[in-house]
């Protein structure tokens, strides 16, 4: 039987939060939330996820500079420079 990667967690304790930046413009998120809802949940502009489970490919960013992945399966990381663009 294959492993179970789980995809969502529980966001940590309340008040427990990570800091990032989206377009070099600071952004703060509950710890344990996946990308695609760190960013809905600072109101970015022009993000436009479909599905928040892999398949539509809407919400393809870039993590520090790297290759455009899928928002809603990656968690947000203190620190993570995210470009929309
Ligand atoms: S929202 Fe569809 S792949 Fe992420």
């Amino acid at each position: 039987m294959p492993a179970v990667i789980p995809r969502f967690r529980h966001a940590g304790p309340p008040g427990a939060s990570v800091r990032f930046t989206i377009d070099g413009r600071p952004a703060e998120a509950p710890e344990g939330v996946s990308l695609a809802a760190a960013l809905l949940l600072a109101g970015v502009d022009g993000f436009r996820p479909l599905c928040l489970m892999g398949s539509c490919q809407g919400c393809l960013v870039s993590i520090d500079g790297g290759v455009r992945e899928r928002a809603c399966l990656a968690p947000v990381r203190a620190g993570a420079d995210v470009r929309l663009a």
